[in-house]
């Protein structure tokens, strides 16, 4: 799956841990935008728009992003049309978020989301699939929300 990774300084070392997980089990991970290193303080709006563009230029791709604790990334995210991004931190929602409500970037907390649970999370976003359906129908629904 082609995949695009991004942080602000809050979440750098789970996205670098993520990243090369996807890339251990076959990802193409395309980019990792966003900070170098937790002392290097980056606007995470910024990286939330620079990632969903690239997960929007190639149908089918997948984002995450990570900050301190996920939620400005989702709300800078869920601004870009096409894009449905959910904060996650549990396996249930992780599996729901994609196979309900077709989420498009997995949105994670560095300060709040330890290296195991962070894998657990992203494994299980990246195995599930949309279910479609009355799904379908209430995902169309939301890109009606965004042409108000
Ligand atoms: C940065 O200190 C922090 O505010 C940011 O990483 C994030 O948690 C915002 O939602």
């Amino acid at each position: 799956m082609r995949l695009v990774f991004g942080s602000d300084h809050g979440g750098v070392t789970l996205r670098r841990h993520l990243a090369e997980i996807a890339r251990e089990l076959g990802h193409d991970v395309v980019a990792e935008l966003g900070a170098t290193d937790e002392s290097h303080s980056v606007d995470y709006p910024d990286i939330a728009v620079a990632v969903c563009n690239e997960v929007l230029a190639v149908s089918g791709s997948l984002g995450v992003l990570v900050c301190g604790t996920g939620q400005g990334m989702a709300m800078a995210a869920n601004r870009v049309p096409g894009i449905r991004a959910a904060v996650l931190s549990d396996g249930f929602s992780a599996a729901m978020a994609r196979a309900h409500n077709d989420a498009n970037v997995l949105c994670l907390g560095g300060r709040v989301v330890g290296l195991g649970l962070g894998r657990t999370l992203l494994v299980t976003f990246l195995d599930a699939t949309f279910e479609g359906g009355r799904h379908g129908r209430r995902v169309e629904m939301l890109d009606a929300l965004e042409r108000r």
